[in-house]
Parts: C-alpha cells; structure tokens; sequence
C-alpha cells in the first residue's frame, strides 16, 4: 500500500510550522543516530539560547523537571519546600514525592503571584527551596525573592510553566533562579504533547539533573545526554553504567523535534496570546468590578491565561458562577475558575499517601502537613473570585468576538 503523508495546512494550527518536515526527519532515521538524540541535542541548545543559560535539559514534562531539579537541591527527607498557596498541586506533589513538606506562601492581591514578604515569613532552618511560580504568564517578583533567598541560603526554583518570553525588568522569565522548569504540556505556550524542560547555569545541578531523569546512566554529563560510549567500552561484563539514583524522564526524540519547531516561532505563538489578552483589556476597560491581573512597570506578561479577580457579587450581589451563566447565554466561551488553594485539595485534606511513612512517624508528618484555614488569606480570598479567559485564539476574529461578548455581557449587567 503506498504511504500517505498529510501535510500540515490549517490556517490557525499550532503545528504548521517545520514540525512535520522534523518528525519525517526523525522518523527516517537510522537506529545508530536516533541514538544519538540529534533533535533533542539541538531543542536543548536552541532552548539554552533563548533563555540564556547555560544548560537546558529536555524533559517528558513540566512535573518531572521540578522532581528533578527539586531532587538536584538535594531536597528530601524532613525538608520544607516553600511555594505559592494557589499554584498547581504538581508544585506540592514532587516535594512530597521528596519526602519533604510542602510550605504555602500567600499571594500578592493585584498579580496573583508570590508575595515575597510571606516568603521570608515562611522561611524556617528546614527550608530547603522556594519554587516561584509565574502564574498566568507574569513573573513573580523576584528581586525580593532572590534578595530573601540569598539571605538564607535558599536556592530558586523558578516555574516557568506559564511565563514563556514574559520579561521581568529586563530579564527573561527562566534566568533568574538557580534553576527554571518549563512545561510543553498541549495548552501550553509551546506544546509537543507532553514535555518540559529545565535551564541552568550550574553545571552541577544540570548533571544532577540529567542523570536523574535518565535512569543515573554515569555517562551523561550537564551538556549532553546520550553519548554513545564506545562498544568495547561497554561490551564487557564488567562495565558499569549507573551512579546515580535515577528515573526515566527523558524527552524522545519525535518531541523533541515538535519541540525544535515549536521553539522557532515562539516570538510569535508568544505575541498572539498577548494580542488576545489586549483584546479582553479593552472589554474590560471602564468595568471596576472585574480586575485583571496586574502588570507592574518593567514585567512584560506572555498571558498564558488573561487573569482576572471577579468582584461583581460584591458590586450588583451578582455571584460568579451567575456572571459565567450570563455570558455563556450571550454565546460566550466562558472563563475558567481559580485553581484551588492547594492545601485545600483533597489529597492535602486526606493525605491518602501517609503510607508512604514508617508507621512511627506518621503522626509527625500528618501534624506537619496540616494547614489551617487562614495561613494564606489573600490567596483564600482571591481564589472563588479568579477567572482565567484562554489565549489560545489563533483566530484573532474568533479572540475579537469573545472580547465583545464579555463587553456586552459586562454592560448588560451595568444597565441593570
Ligand atoms: C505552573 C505549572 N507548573 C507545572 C506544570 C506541570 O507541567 P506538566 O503538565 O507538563 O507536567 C504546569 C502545567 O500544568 C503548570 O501550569
């Protein structure tokens, strides 16, 4: 049967670029080259680049890069890990996965990020790394951050999961921490299905970090992954191949070369959320009682999402949920609501995962992973109010129509 290849051409696709061409690329392929992993080596490089770190190491996703680099710091039992009360649980779950105590920071009011002066608020002689993520596509500040971080001797984790290109006073989002962790999840930025990546300067965290997430092979250095050793080398019974305690993480090289594609029109995958996000500023000009997200002087947001803090229940006692209903029935595609406060999740309400713990200690943990109500009142506060509109328009007329819908929805409510 003859083979048929499709090619890529729908006009707003997120694939159209040279994924295609990169994929056959791969896929035609001898067995002794993919080896050698040519696509991953050059995302690896070309991603270094753009954030401008030294080493960049391609991940299967945004989680197994935090496990990694977590793991790298050298974090694990009877440690805290410092990260923000409203985040996703992944931040929450690779600490616990290290055997440590996941610590909430609270949130700034006006950019839904960390607030720096909770951090050092949080900060106790078991601290052993703050993660500061930058949600919805803005930079967490994190001069103060640093400044805090530095103090105590903390290393940086920044989660750059959502901030793709976002600037922070002139730096961009990933190079500021000791170590950044990036996510190429489908929704995000740049997808390639599942995926993710980790930057650093440090060669030591960077070697750590491959090894890990390649199953300890001792081979594989900050730089590069795969190297093919030579076959006498390993040919012998008596060679030894793993120094380090490892999982298997690692990016394959179809993704990578998605990832490759994906990564060379960034600028532009990058400027049309932005576009988008413009577009809802302007329905939501004049309105006092939807607040977005707040973009301080000198940060450039990249708007994963376009964040907003809903404040109509307080104003017209017209409830979230009630405005997302009247919007929909305007033809409207609606807006996502907040992610939990973390320590509010059920599986940090239950901790069905206490087994993990010798017997003897479990009371301990449980007491340790017990979070009030009250720890972070901004978060808490803010969390029933966000509203979180997609981006990820590539039809700007389609992005145009949502933005009057919500104008019309917003003015209807006005007028009473
Ligand atoms: C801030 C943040 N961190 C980490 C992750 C985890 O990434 P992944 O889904 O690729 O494992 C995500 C994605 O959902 C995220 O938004």
């Amino acid at each position: 049967m003859e083979a048929k290849t499709k090619s890529i051409k729908r006009t707003f696709g997120k694939h159209n670029g040279n994924e295609l061409e990169y994929v056959l690329d791969v896929l035609d392929t001898e067995g002794a080259n993919v080896k050698l992993s040519p696509f991953t080596e050059r995302f690896e490089s070309a991603f270094a680049e753009c954030i401008g770190s030294r080493y960049a190491i391609a991940h299967n996703s945004g989680t197994s890069t935090l496990h990694t680099s977590l793991a790298a710091l050298g974090v694990g039992f009877g440690d805290e890990v410092i990260s923000p009360a409203q985040t996703v649980i992944m931040n929450s779950f690779v600490t616990l996965f290290q055997n440590a105590i996941p610590v909430y920071a609270d949130l700034d009011p006006d950019t839904f990020n960390l607030d720096p002066k909770d951090v050092e608020r949080k900060i106790t002689k078991n601290t052993k790394a703050i993660i500061a993520v930058h949600m919805h596509g803005l930079c967490a500040d994190m001069d103060p951050i640093m400044k805090v971080a530095r103090k105590h001797g903390i290393p940086v984790i920044e989660d750059s999961a959502q901030c793709v290109l976002g600037t922070y006073k002139e730096r961009i989002a990933g190079s500021i921490g000791d170590i950044a962790s990036f996510s190429f999840e489908t929704k995000k930025h740049l997808s390639t299905g599942e995926g993710g990546m980790v930057v650093t300067n440090s060669e030591e965290y960077a070697t750590r970090i491959r090894r890990m997430a390649f199953n300890g092979y001792k081979t594989l250095q900050a730089g590069h992954g795969l190297r093919q050793v030579l076959p006498d080398e390993f040919q012998d019974p008596d060679y030894k191949r793993h120094d380090t305690l490892g999982l298997n993480y690692r990016m394959n090289e179809i993704t990578a070369a998605i990832g490759l594609a994906q990564l060379e029109r960034v600028r532009t995958v990058v400027s049309r959320r932005q576009e988008v996000a413009r577009l809802f500023l302007e329905a939501l000009d004049g309105c006092d009682w939807i607040i977005p997200q707040y973009v301080p002087e000198g940060y450039e947001n990249s708007y994963w999402t376009f964040a907003a803090r809903y404040q109509g229940d307080e104003k017209y006692g017209i409830s979230w949920k009630d405005f997302y209903r009247r919007l929909k029935e305007n033809g409207g595609d609606g807006f996502y609501g907040g992610l939990s406060v973390a320590y509010e999740e059920i599986v940090m309400v239950d901790l069905p995962f206490l087994n993990r713990y010798p017997e003897s200690m479990r009371d301990e943990i449980k007491s340790k992973l017990h979070y009030e109500k009250g720890i972070c009142p901004i978060a808490e506060k803010l969390q029933p109010q966000m509203m979180q509109f997609k981006t990820n328009y590539r039809n700007l007329d389609e992005a145009k129509k949502q933005a009057q819908l919500l104008k019309k929805t917003i003015q209807l409510v006005d007028k009473g």
